[in-house]
């Protein structure tokens, strides 16, 4: 397999890569007499606030049949349920995690419920380089020619605590697997998704990205880090028709990563990450062009109330 080379960039007279003149100008009327001036600012066009989203009490799955998609963190508490989902829609899912028994029982279980033949990703993000991720995509391009989609879900939840008790190292760690990875693979393989009639990249989020706070330490930067990933991506690709960009922020669910966050609580009361994978869907392959580049938070769509909004302001 042979690397790609760096993806090549010539600066264009894109109005988005520079910090120009305001698009909008207000005009003040001066006049010699010392009228009041009047001041018209137009309020800036209203974007619709909400997209539509599958009712999580009777979901139906989009069809995902001859569609390719790649899962992070597949092997985890939100990825294995959602990749196994994919292949019973159809798809052909690259899985992606660390330990090889693990995504080689993963394999099994998909093959073994008579789904199609799923590829195995293992890939330590804590040490990946640049080179690897393009050969994830050279590895792609020669075996299916396609990309559908990526689902970014791998995270590492690393030390929670003061900052002044942070290794720095440990930061070092949490900025390649949660921030470095997805940029660098999302960069590998935009030229692939770039060829699929329908392209979807979802970002998982964190509220403490969202809303930072004590003792979140790396985890909370670097998702707040994604999250601007995601925002500058679907501003890029506002005009990629074929290009779609959402994040989802799950909220609490019953995953391993939740309960090294709160090893007391009550378990039960949380929901299943099964129960968010029909959101997941939704984004991969039921979702419009003009209904993308949202935010969703994923606890408010299951309770039914207003849960999404424009990932670019
Ligand atoms: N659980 C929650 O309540 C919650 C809340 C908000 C947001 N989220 C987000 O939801 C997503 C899924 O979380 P989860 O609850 O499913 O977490 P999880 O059960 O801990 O799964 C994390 C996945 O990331 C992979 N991973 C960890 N370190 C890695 C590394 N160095 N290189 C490559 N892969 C690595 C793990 O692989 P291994 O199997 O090899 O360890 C696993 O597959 C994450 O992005 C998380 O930030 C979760």
């Amino acid at each position: 397999m042979q690397a790609l080379s760096q993806l090549s960039y010539t600066p264009t007279a894109n109005p988005k890569l520079y910090t120009g003149p305001p698009s909008r100008t207000i005009r003040v009327a001066t006049r010699a007499v010392s009228a009041p001036r009047h001041v018209m600012i137009r309020p800036a066009p209203v974007r619709n606030l909400s997209v539509p989203l599958p009712d999580p009490a009777r979901p139906s799955p989009p069809d995902l049949a001859h569609r390719v998609i790649l899962v992070t963190g597949a092997t985890g508490g939100l990825g294995e349920p959602l990749a196994r989902e994919c292949a019973a829609q159809g798809a052909t899912v690259v899985l992606h995690g660390r330990h090889l028994p693990r995504l080689e029982a993963l394999y099994d279980a998909i093959v073994a419920d008579g789904h199609a033949e799923p590829v195995i990703l293992p890939l330590d993000f804590a040490k990946a380089e640049a080179a690897d991720f393009g050969n994830v995509a050279s590895a792609l391009e020669s075996q299916f020619k396609r990309l559908d989609g990526i689902v970014h879900a791998a995270a590492m939840l690393g030390t929670l605590g003061p900052i002044e008790q942070q290794s720095f190292d440990a930061w070092l760690a949490l900025l390649r697997v949660n921030l470095a990875a997805p940029m660098g693979l999302t960069r590998s393989l935009a030229p692939l998704l770039a060829k699929a009639p329908d392209a979807a990249v979802v970002f998982t989020l964190d509220d403490r990205g969202i809303a930072p706070r004590a003792y979140w330490g790396g985890y909370g930067v670097t998702k707040a880090g994604v999250a601007a990933l995601a925002r500058e991506l679907a501003d890029e690709w506002e005009s990629r028709p074929n290009l779609r960009v959402n994040a989802v922020v799950p909220g609490p669910i019953r995953s391993p990563l939740r309960g090294r966050t709160h090893p007391g609580e009550d378990r039960a009361r949380l929901p299943e990450p099964a129960r968010l994978v029909p959101l997941y869907l939704h984004l991969l392959a039921g979702q419009t062009k003009a209904e993308s580049a949202a935010l969703i938070e994923a606890r408010a769509w299951l309770d039914g109330g207003e849960s999404s909004r424009p990932l670019v302001a």
